[in-house]
């Protein structure tokens, strides 16, 4: 069922919109949300109905619950649909309704009603305007979700009747909200723990123990279904357009979630690192352990992307920080020797230039503090170079590519400023830095000011030219890190 994969190095082309006039939504809800086929076609068609203006009047476009194991999927899949219809998919107003439990806590749903105490400071979540916030211009049906429906007080699913039924809702100021161009999605883990129960916990995620696949899903149905009906109200579950009880996940389906997730993160490394791309091969050995860490009954795929996060992205930043991984390397992702690790390796590539400590050009004709520098700043272990001349030093300059340039202004016969302005300009990532005795016009104080250049007034002390690069250095490094 495994198979090597080489993920693609081809730069992608930035995230647009899909034409969902021209394809099909379940296909693509089917490549974002895993093995769910049921849930996929029982949502899509009321997106359609609301985009052909076929929608009901007078009550939300359409209202799911969504049951099943945990992990399996149902958040993901209003994820997803954010992601198709409004290009993000965290545009989404989620409503956790574990903060919801006690009776009195609607007033944070509605806010308080005139004369209560601190009425006018509860800021309500369900307004017209936080309904807005989560429209785009593609596409103005909003995503409402209500996280683990069964842990609200009943004051709130109450609530949610008067929305369910006529679209609307009256907020404590006695305004309304009109709920009509919305998806409300229910999750819930109701029937969980009895489920757990029939998925056999011994063997695999999904297993039949005796039973066909179909039976399985029928028997989970309706546990779901009879935990609902015990928790809420005839009312409340007739006002739903479909129920949708998630399948475990089977071992396909968990393998092309980690294949989802592999590629995303080679999308990043294309994206994030530019030509210091590199390229993932993760053998089958690697991706097992990854699955058998990051898959669990309990669970589902939650703990799959933290997993690959820890296992798999965190030691690849270090080695990449480190300069341990060469441009357009294969980097080949396989099981440690204990078993209980990853091993990264990088193969080919292309040499980097890894200097572990920076080269500073000295310019300066005076000879005996061109020395002295000299030997101060090797004990700094930088590598030094110096010339006494321009000439000189263009030569140092063009041949190394110092990482830091201290010019003097007065260099004798020769113009230090035009040298350090030159070398500025050529390499704006070194730092170049200009020497003054002093004595110099507002003119030329103007001018380094425009040009950013660092100066040095002498007489200055070896541990100041240290620091300027130093400080400089540090900078740079904070700025480069990813
Ligand atoms: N069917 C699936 N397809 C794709 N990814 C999934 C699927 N099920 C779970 N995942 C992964 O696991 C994570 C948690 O799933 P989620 O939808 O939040 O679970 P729940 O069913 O408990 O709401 C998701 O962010 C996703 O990475
Ligand atoms: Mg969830």
């Amino acid at each position: 069922m495994y198979s090597e994969t080489f993920l693609s190095n081809e730069p992608l082309p930035s995230p647009a919109l899909p034409d969902l006039a021209g394809s099909d939504l379940v296909t693509l809800l089917s490549q974002k949300v895993v093995g769910q086929s049921t849930a996929t076609k029982a949502i899509v068609p009321y997106v359609y109905m609301y985009q052909s203006g076929l929608a009901p009047v007078g009550r939300p476009a359409g209202v799911f619950l969504l049951l099943g194991p945990t992990g399996t999927g149902k958040t993901k899949t209003v994820e997803a649909i954010a992601e198709l219809l409004h290009g993000d998919e965290k545009k989404i107003l989620k409503i956790d309704c574990g903060e919801f439990q006690m009776e009195h806590e609607t007033a944070k749903l509605v806010g308080a009603p005139p004369g209560y105490l601190g009425h006018r400071e509860t800021v309500p979540l369900l307004t017209q305007q936080q309904l807005t916030d989560v429209t785009s211009p593609a596409c103005d049906l909003a995503l409402v979700l209500f996280d683990e429906i069964e842990k609200a007080a009943h004051s709130i699913t109450k609530l949610l009747l008067g929305i369910l039924d006529k679209g609307i809702l009256r907020l404590g100021d006695n305004t309304s909200v009109d709920f009509e161009k919305c998806l409300i999605f229910f999750t819930s883990n109701l029937g969980a723990r009895e489920m757990m129960k029939e998925i056999n916990p011994n063997i695999g995620f999904q297993s039949s123990v005796g039973k066909s696949q179909a039976e399985v899903f029928t028997r989970l149905e309706s546990i779901a279904l009879g935990a609902v009906r015990k928790r809420f109200s005839p009312e409340f579950v007739n006002r739903i357009d479909a129920v949708v009880t998630y399948n475990p996940l089977d071992a396909e389906a968990i393998e092309m979630i980690l294949e989802h997730d592999l590629l995303a993160l080679q999308e990043h490394v294309n994206l994030r690192l530019g030509d210091r791309y590199f390229s993932l091969e993760v053998t089958p050995g690697a991706k097992e352990f990854l699955l058998r860490k990051g898959v669990s009954q309990e669970y589902g795929a939650r703990e799959l992307k933290r997993t690959i996060h820890r296992q798999l992205t965190q030691p690849l930043a270090t080695m990449v920080a480190r300069g341990e991984i060469r441009p357009g390397a294969q980097v080949k992702i396989s099981i440690g020797p204990t078993g209980d690790s990853l091993a990264i390796e990088c193969l080919g590539g292309n040499p980097v230039m890894v200097r572990r400590q920076p080269t500073i050009l000295i310019v300066d004709d005076n000879h005996d503090l061109l020395f002295f520098l000299a030997a101060e700043l090797k004990e700094e272990r930088w590598e030094i170079l110096i010339a006494e001349n321009a000439a000189q030093a263009r030569l140092a300059f063009y041949q190394c590519r110092p990482d830091a340039i201290l010019v003097d202004y007065m260099l004798g016969e020769d113009d230090g400023l035009k040298l350090a302005l030159e070398f500025q300009a050529q390499a704006p990532l070194s730092h170049t830095i200009l020497m003054t005795g002093g004595g110099v016009s507002d003119e030329l104080q103007t001018l380094w000011l425009d040009r950013a250049l660092p100066v040095l007034y002498k007489p200055f002390l070896a541990q100041d030219v240290i620091n300027l690069v130093r400080g400089r250095f540090s900078k740079a490094t904070a700025v480069a890190t990813v």
